[in-house]
């Protein structure tokens, strides 16, 4: 029996975990929130929510005016999504490197995209240097046109949104159960709310960060390899609302690591997700075979977006 939800935005969060037992056959669970079923496609939808609410709840942002963000092109498409649900225009600034299919989204959901060149990368591949180059875009546009700038990696509501709904959902589906959590970490908005909560729940909750091999600039090394393939994270600086004290372990991920477990959740477990994903659920697998946790535990990671933006 189907429920009726007033508008998109009602698509949004209550996503479900899907066990990943082709891939960890056995003993132990390999659970992943499957994010990409929001109408953006990805686990930034639950952060335009939730900025979008908070800032129009403290008059930051009245009834019209424009929104403007700098993207790597899913927190675009889920502000894409909650703009045009609330009645603002928006306008996306986004890096050249990133995937083409990202900006035909964007412009598909009515927003308008600003393209800015690469200052450092390659195609497909954005270093910090380019996602600097489009945030300057994108505040300038701000000035320009009197539009809202939602500021992401600043916005204390990014992190609000996974500590106050991903978290929850997750502790409600298994609670005790569930002995670690692990994900990429682009704002950090996921891995510290997230993180922040379960261990609330349960201070021994292991919780670890996984970064591109060559970027892992949250375990203190220096960057030897800025680009990469896992768009939407690892951008070699620790971003502004990072919390040292939740990370217990750091996993990093190669390219070669993130295509091969892309095939790998497609071919068995018609999971057709990105590479940030991919790179989560190799560094889940590695942590469930490894002998820090017990044989029988219970690790959840997370699906951040579909295949299809790549
Ligand atoms: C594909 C993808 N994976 C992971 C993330 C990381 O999410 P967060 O910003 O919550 O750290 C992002 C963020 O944009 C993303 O686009």
């Amino acid at each position: 029996m189907g429920e009726v939800t007033p508008s998109a935005l009602g698509l949004i969060g209550n996503t479900p975990l899907v066990r990943l037992s082709r891939i960890r056959p056995g003993r132990g669970r390999l659970l992943a929130k499957a994010e990409f079923v929001q109408p953006g496609g990805s686990v930034k939808d639950r952060a335009a929510l939730r900025i979008v609410q908070d800032a129009r709840g403290a008059g930051q942002l009245g009834p019209g005016q424009p929104v403007v963000e700098m993207t790597s092109g899913n927190m675009g498409a889920g502000l894409a999504v909650v703009c045009n649900v609330l009645g603002h225009p928006f306008i996306a600034t986004m890096s050249e490197g990133n995937s083409p299919a990202r900006a035909r989204m964007l412009e598909a959901l009515g927003a308008e995209v600003v393209l800015v060149r690469q200052v450092e990368g390659t195609p497909g591949r954005v270093t910090g240097a380019d996602i600097r180059a489009a945030t300057e875009r994108a505040i300038e546009i701000a000035r320009e046109r009197g539009a809202f700038y939602v500021d992401q990696f600043n916005n204390p509501s990014c992190v609000r949104a996974h500590e106050e709904s991903t978290g929850p959902e997750i502790w409600e589906a298994l609670g005790d159960e569930l002995d670690a959590f692990v994900a990429a970490v682009g704002t950090g908005g996921t891995f510290v709310g997230v993180s922040r909560f379960l261990k609330r729940m349960k201070p021994g909750m292991w919780c670890v960060a996984v970064e591109p091999e060559g970027a892992e600039v949250l375990a203190g090394k220096a960057v030897e390899k800025p680009d990469h393939l896992l768009q939407g994270t690892g951008y070699g600086f620790v971003p502004p609302q990072w919390d040292p004290g939740l990370a217990d372990e750091f996993i990093a991920i190669s390219d070669n690591e993130a295509t091969r477990f892309r095939r790998l959740l497609a071919e068995k477990e018609g999971l057709h997700v990105g590479f940030s994903a991919a790179a989560n659920v190799c560094a889940a697998l590695k942590l469930v075979e490894s002998s820090r946790l017990g044989e029988a535990a219970t690790v959840v990671t997370v699906l951040c977006d579909t295949g299809l933006k790549y």
